[in-house]
């Protein structure tokens, strides 16, 4: 017999803006970071977070009901996850992301009709302008809440980059726009031997310099500043580009996998990840979506396949290139000379 039909699937995906949003004001008012302090009753969790006396119990158990909050008689407090991961005072914060999400990206999706008919970006530079990093790098909170988002959407896969691949190899690494510089930390971290950099844009020095100074690896990795539209990329055993090929245009894409080539030795490699979408584009909703954000974000960047990848590293010159999942919706692909 048929499986019943029901319009579950649809009523969930149509209205997820609604527990998206509470979770993002939740975070935007800083509910998580006060909560890690200790739970707290109604009253005292409304006042120093300032909800309304309307608003506070319904969006207070909203969260329960959603599994970001627990509540036990009157008093709330933090998931486990919620606790480490939405604690502002915490390195293990992720929140960055979700705070853009709320700020930025929530606006501009509401604009996915006309970006989808125009196939033009509706964020700060719908209306023409520069580049959408020059953009965003003039205004210091957009240059901080950026850089921090990175980190949030890359932190797990960094994690797992730092440990799955064989680093033994090899000594010197250059992360290619590397933001706050979270996987060059990590990687650091779980490789003492390795001597890095994090390569972008000057505007993002300090912050890089700041970040690699509270996790104690400033000695292993440094910064460079340089525009890789401008310059070569700098030497080193292995190259990494997280989130950078996704930005661009197809012909800007393979203008820096070539330099990636160029800059390392035979035998180096590339690692290119982000949400690579599967080969049969139908599976790896988040990247196909990822995509679509970088329609809204971009004039011409896109996520590609695992496939128009290793590709492209082939037609670079790479001898080899293979594909392999990091966590969640990303992968990595990597390369070698
Ligand atoms: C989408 S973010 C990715 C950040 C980080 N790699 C990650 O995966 O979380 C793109 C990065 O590329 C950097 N970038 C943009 N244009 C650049 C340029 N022309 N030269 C060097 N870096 C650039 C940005 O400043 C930003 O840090």
């Amino acid at each position: 017999m048929d499986k019943q039909l029901t319009p579950e699937k649809i009523m969930q995906t149509g209205m997820a803006f609604w527990p998206a949003k509470t979770l993002l004001c939740a975070v935007e008012m800083g509910l998580f970071t006060e909560l890690a302090q200790g739970p707290k009753n109604l009253d005292s969790l409304r006042e120093r977070v300032g909800l309304h006396p309307r608003a506070a119990r319904d969006f207070l158990d909203a969260l329960v009901a959603l599994g970001f909050l627990n509540r036990e008689g009157d008093r709330y407090s933090n998931t486990p996850d919620t606790d480490l991961f939405l604690d502002r005072t915490k390195l293990s914060y992720i929140g960055g992301i979700l705070e853009m999400a709320n700020r930025r990206l929530y606006p501009i999706w509401n604009n996915l009709t006309e970006a989808l008919r125009t196939g033009a970006p509706q964020n700060e530079c719908k209306n023409g302008g520069a580049d959408l990093f020059e953009t965003l790098y003039a205004d210091p909170t957009g240059l901080n809440e950026f850089l921090s988002a990175m980190t949030g959407v890359s932190h797990a896969a960094n994690t797992v980059i730092a440990q799955s691949f064989p680093w033994q190899g090899y000594h010197t690494f250059v992360d290619v726009g590397t933001a706050q510089g979270d996987l060059a930390v990590q990687i650091a971290l779980a490789n003492p031997h390795l001597r890095g950099l994090g390569f972008d844009r000057p505007e993002v020095g300090p912050i890089f310099q700041q970040y690699t100074e509270i996790t104690g690896v400033a000695d292993q990795v440094a910064f460079m500043p340089g525009d890789f539209f401008k310059e070569d990329l700098p030497k080193a055993d292995v190259v990494l580009m997280g989130h950078i090929l996704h930005d661009w245009d197809l012909p800007t894409k393979k203008m820096l996998i070539r330099k990636a080539f160029d800059a390392i030795p035979s035998g180096g490699a590339l690692i290119v990840y982000e949400s690579i979408i599967d080969d049969d584009r139908s599976k790896n909703a988040f990247g196909l979506m990822m995509s679509l954000n970088m329609l809204i974000e971009t004039p011409g960047g896109f996520d590609y396949t695992g496939a128009d990848c290793t590709g492209w590293m082939k037609e670079a010159g790479f001898s080899a290139a293979h594909v392999e999942q990091l966590v969640g919706p990303d992968s990595m692909v990597i390369g070698i000379k």
